[in-house]
């Protein structure tokens, strides 16, 4: 008798562009995709669904979309031509800020789904198949996003887990209080559940995930400190980390909990985005350099080893020469371990972009790598000083070569050891022996020592 046929898998292609927010989100689309059919390929060419990501943050970052969809619209016409078809997906920040202009401009794209209604690309998928009805979901629905994602199937030791999303705090250059919405948490319960589910399937190191984390507020009252404790008690989970925190929401609770919780690892991703009080008002950004500077110096007294990263923008509206002189002292006087630094990009429809005195692009190029050589000259330092220590990594791959891992410290450096017998997810004490801007090297501690 003739086995009945198992239909083909579905090919999908993602590609994921901004902050990890979007990373996390592309992860769950491919759960939400996978019951019905689709497996994930590396080729886009290959792919009958498509799905770009996208961040709406920096021009650059936007423009990348339209470009890409011109070189998908190609491998489209192609399939079209070989009687196959390929489904366009514009999905992410650009989606929600531009939805409708999408749909007029790019007439290869299918369909677009805004950050909070991904959970209805089922129903948008079919429709675009039947080539009937809306083709944009863009609405703010984040509590029924998260309602309707089925279980996960993490792929490794390490898992992001989204808390919260959305921000109201309207920082005057940003696009993301326009393209997620309002501030919303999770209820506590669900990440308790998700966070159980993530260790019972090996994931040992878990990075909280929100566009302000530290807001978090669950049910009755709890906290983000709560919530961390919470999450410590799990067996299973060994490190904890969060990101991105805004300055004004480091409560005492939270700096305390530094350096009372072992499994909360001493790195923080803090940006501040300016030294000089007069840009970080007209920022609206709520604090002031000593503010900043305050929290700093509590957070180490709470943790004397905790390391610092952050964000900055130069060359914001009206900066001066002397404004900007007060970002790299502050550099000078915090010392970071890493930092990422932009130039100021305005973004339609934020205050900012109306602002006089909009800095040229030369000045900007010019005070971004002053910036850069300054912060970079840190992080080197920063991880040569790992160099002689002997820090537990948590194993998360094979090295490029036999007897060769990689892992992550505590600072969240990438490490490889030499190591014949760590198995990943484990968390092993090794010798750092090398150090470069952006790695670690070493070997296991009892290798060292034999
Ligand atoms: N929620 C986070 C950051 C979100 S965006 C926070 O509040 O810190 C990530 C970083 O992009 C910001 O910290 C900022 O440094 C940078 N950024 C945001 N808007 C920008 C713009 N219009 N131009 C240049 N950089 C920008
Ligand atoms: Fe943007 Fe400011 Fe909100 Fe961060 S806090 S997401 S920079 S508006
Ligand atoms: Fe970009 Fe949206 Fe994240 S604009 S940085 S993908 S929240």
């Amino acid at each position: 008798m003739l086995e009945p046929k198992r239909p083909e898998p579905k090919r999908l292609f993602i590609e994921t562009y901004g902050c990890q927010m979007n990373v996390y989100d592309s992860e769950r689309m491919r759960d939400v995709l996978s019951p019905l059919g689709y497996a994930m390929t590396e080729r886009p060419d290959e792919a009958d669904l498509v799905i770009l990501n996208t961040c709406h943050i920096r021009e650059k970052a936007t423009e990348k979309v339209y470009s890409e969809i011109g070189r998908l619209r190609v491998h489209k016409e192609r399939r079209v031509a070989e009687g196959k078809a390929m489904t366009i997906a514009i999905a992410g920040c650009v989606a929600q800020a531009e939805g409708e202009e999408i749909i007029k401009r790019a007439p290869a794209v299918d369909l677009v789904v805004g950050p909070q209604a991904y959970h209805k690309l089922p129903e948008l998928i079919a429709r675009a198949a039947r080539k009937t009805g809306e083709r944009l979901a863009a609405d703010f629905t984040a509590q029924e996003k998260f309602d309707a994602l089925p279980a996960r199937a993490p792929d490794g030791v390490t898992a992001f887990l989204s808390i919260q999303e959305g921000c109201d705090k309207f920082c005057t250059f940003c696009v993301v209080p326009y393209t997620r919405g309002a501030e919303f948490s999770r209820p506590l319960a669900d990440v308790l559940r998700e966070a159980h589910a993530l260790a019972e399937r090996g994931v040992r190191e878990i990075t909280l995930l929100g566009q302000n984390v530290n807001a978090y507020h669950g049910e009755g009252g709890a906290g983000f400190a709560d919530l961390l404790r919470r999450l410590a008690a799990i067996e299973g989970v060994d490190r904890l980390r969060y990101t991105t925190s805004h300055p004004i929401e480091m409560d005492d609770d939270l700096i305390a909990l530094h350096g009372e919780e072992p499994k909360l690892m001493p790195y923080l991703h803090l940006p501040v985005q300016s030294g000089s009080d007069r840009i970080l008002k007209a920022m609206n950004r709520k604090h002031d350099g000593a503010f900043y500077r305050d929290i700093i110096g509590r957070l180490r007294k709470a943790r004397p080893d905790i390391a610092l990263s952050t964000d900055f923008i130069v060359g914001f509206p009206g900066e001066t020469e002397k404004e900007f002189e007060a970002t790299m002292q502050l550099v000078r006087d915090v010392n970071f371990a890493s930092a990422f630094s932009f130039k100021y990009s305005p973004r339609p429809g934020t205050p900012a972009a109306a602002m006089m005195a909009q800095v040229d692009e030369e000045a900007k190029t010019e005070r971004l790598q002053r910036l850069q050589a300054l912060l970079f000259e840190q992080q080197r330092a920063f991880n040569a000083d790992q160099e002689g220590r002997v820090l537990p990594i948590l194993v998360t791959g094979d090295g490029r070569r036999p007897g060769q891992k990689h892992g992550r410290s505590p600072y969240l450096q990438a490490v490889h050891f030499d190591d014949t017998r760590a198995q990943n997810g484990e968390i092993v004490p090794v010798r750092i022996l090398g150090s470069s801007q952006n790695s670690l090297s070493g070997v296991r501690e009892e290798m060292a020592l034999a």
